[in-house]
């Protein structure tokens, strides 16, 4: 979603915000904009579509200044334009917004009735008019800013400039991640720390309703009632090489082939004969999980599906009755919260709006304790949660996430397991062996990228296709949804994930010749029930896709395409069958010429609901 970078230093500042909106990229948005204060005058450059087209403008027209913002916008009030694209001018301000101003119509009347004009159709282009007004009869910015924020209803991220004072940029928070960086003789403020790391590692995360005000040597950070809070400054562990691409084609594939480092990096150091140590999940005790009684878990896209597989995992495995929910709908219907409930969100960003609305929900609600499965530290679902396990898969720059899946489909596993043995639910002799399976995931996964070939040979055949259905059965249902979502979301073609049992009750409407059916069938306890559905679908001469193991007896036929992967333990499938999902989908996406990494309408990070 749109992406804010703000610096001020002793040094031109334009190639830094450049430089900080191409790393947001990934986070998906549809025009950009910069400002600069030069000679007190503010200098603004704003281009719909990608970044390289601002630069190109700011290469000809020139932005230059010690002090600037600048933006990458994802329409929600406005359709995507140069006009409506941050930052927003009003008089001496200049003004960029992540979020959504809720009561803008209102607060937008009453402005035009004391004699402002608005050009563009935008929440943003109201609050800096908003703090303007205010400015003519407060002290000082600062106190016109606060008052304005107070008197606005909805989710921000802002950066903040005056041209009458270039020594000075604000930054303020509620509901949209704003970070601050700290440099020497200068300082930055971003929307993600992936920004700002060319020029900084040290990041001082701004709360709910917290402004901040920097100048070069100097950060200051008040609540919007006025009061100072002191803040702790944390280095990051990531470095700016972590967001490079390397020698592959597309974030996204370098992603895919990142999972067996990353699915070790996950195992590092908690993994202790057969214990999982308990610093796997920061916060917890020997004794946290023992009176859990449910288990309420909540995500959203390919994190929900993650939880979906911990659901089969966590009933398995700790005999604990475990519910999913999508985040957006959880936040809106009254949940009935049983004793001892145990509340999870997953999250790759920690950032997602409707996740951490759900979370704040929770807290309000009779559970015992939230822990969050999370890929960012110093996110807000970190912050605000009680215990986490993070996930460690590195920065995810593809919009569509895969790496970030399966090292939540493996913490999920580790979080069952030690769930688990807090209950006494699990004998030695189970958790002895799933352990030693886990063991062999990284070079299972590695195996598993062997294919990629036959895959892509098998993706050409879906050129041209615009529908395609998914099946699996038990666990690798969740597994098929997945496997559709990344065909959607990166090649355009429709798919649709159904639990194979459900063929019946509807979709077997839809099969043809025309249409390629996509079946996960590893070999494991419902693959007999499988198999019958499979022959269901030849039945009705549709195209078969079955990526399955090499022991399977998956009939050959021209009808039939298998793909026949390495036999693996069956608690491991889920993890390993999603890469070759996510193959295919890649593949079919470059075949389809589609923009890999930032698909169409996508965002990475989804801050406004
Ligand atoms: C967006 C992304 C998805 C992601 C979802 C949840 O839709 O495009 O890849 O799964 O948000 O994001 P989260 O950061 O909460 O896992």
């Amino acid at each position: 979603m749109c992406g804010i970078v703000g610096a001020i230093a002793q040094r031109n500042v334009s190639q830094i915000l450049l430089e900080g909106l191409s790393r947001l990229e990934y986070r998906g948005y549809d025009s950009a904009g910069i400002c600069c204060i030069n000679n007190q005058e503010l200098r603004c450059i704003k281009t719909t579509g990608k970044v390289k087209n601002l630069k190109e403008a700011v290469k000809e027209q020139g932005c230059p200044g010690f002090i600037g913002i600048a933006h990458t916008r994802w329409a929600t009030h406005g359709v995507p334009s140069e006009t409506n694209a941050h930052p927003h001018i009003c008089g001496n301000l200049a003004l960029v917004h992540n979020g959504i101003i809720e009561n803008f119509a209102e607060l937008k009347s009453q402005l035009i009735e004391k004699g402002y004009e608005f050009k563009s159709q935008t929440d943003t282009e109201v609050l800096v008019c908003l703090i303007h007004y205010h400015l003519q009869t407060s002290a000082n910015l600062l106190e016109a800013f606060k008052i304005a924020l107070n008197e606005v209803k909805g989710s921000f991220g802002l950066a903040l400039i005056d041209k009458n004072d270039p020594n000075t940029l604000y930054a303020a928070r509620s509901g949209s991640p704003l970070i601050i960086g700290l440099g020497i003789g200068e300082n930055f403020v971003a929307s993600d720390t992936l920004a700002l790391l060319p020029v900084t590692r040290r990041f001082i995360y701004l709360e709910e309703n917290e402004i901040a005000v920097l100048t070069t040597d100097k950060i200051d950070v008040y609540t919007l009632d006025g009061t100072p809070v002191e803040k702790s400054v944390v280095e990051s562990d990531l470095d700016a090489e972590s967001i490079s691409k390397g020698n592959f084609r597309h974030y996204m594939q370098k992603e895919i082939y990142e999972q067996p480092q990353s699915l070790q990096n996950t195992l590092l150091g908690r993994l202790n004969g057969d214990d999982i140590s308990l610093e796997t999940v920061v916060g917890i005790d020997k004794d946290t999980f023992k009176d859990i009684k449910a288990i309420q878990i909540v995500a959203c896209g390919t994190s929900y599906h993650a939880g979906l597989v911990g659901k089969y995992w966590l009933e398995e495995l700790t005999g604990i009755a475990t519910n999913v929910e999508i985040a957006s709908e959880y936040r809106y219907r009254k949940a009935v919260v049983q004793d001892n409930s145990l509340f999870i969100t997953i999250s790759q960003s920690g950032e997602t709006a409707d996740t951490l609305a759900s979370l704040r929900l929770a807290k309000q609600q009779k559970y015992k304790k939230s822990l969050c499965i999370c890929n960012v530290n110093g996110s807000s679902l970190v912050r605000e949660s009680d215990y986490t396990l993070f996930t460690k898969a590195g920065a995810e720059i593809g919009v569509a996430s895969t790496k970030a899946f399966t090292t939540q489909l493996l913490s999920l596993l580790l979080l069952a397991l030690l769930i688990g043995r807090q209950n006494n639910a699990i004998s030695d002799t189970q958790n002895h062996e799933i352990l030693e399976a886990v063991r062999k995931l990284p070079a299972l996964a590695q195996e598993f990228l062997s294919y990629d070939k036959e895959i892509e040979d098998i993706a050409c055949q879906f050129s041209g296709k615009r529908h395609t259905l998914f099946l699996g059965r038990g666990v690798m249902f969740p597994i098929a949804l997945e496997g559709a979502l990344k065909l959607k979301e990166i090649s355009y073609i429709h798919a649709e994930g159904y639990a194979a049992g459900e063929l019946k009750h509807g979709p077997i409407a839809l099969i043809d010749k025309e249409m390629p059916v996509v079946v996960v069938a590893p070999d494991n306890a419902l693959i007999d029930k499988l198999i019958s559905n499979i022959e269901e679908v030849r039945a009705r001469g549709a195209r078969l896709y079955v990526f399955s193991t090499q022991d399977t007896l998956i009939k050959d036929d021209p009808q039939t395409c298998k793909v026949s992967l390495p036999m693996c333990p069956e608690i491991l499938q889920p993890i390993l069958f999603t890469i070759p999902l996510q193959l295919l989908a890649y593949h079919c996406a470059v075949i389809n010429g589609t923009d890999v990494d930032q698909p169409r309408n996508l965002a990475k990070s989804v801050t406004v609901e």
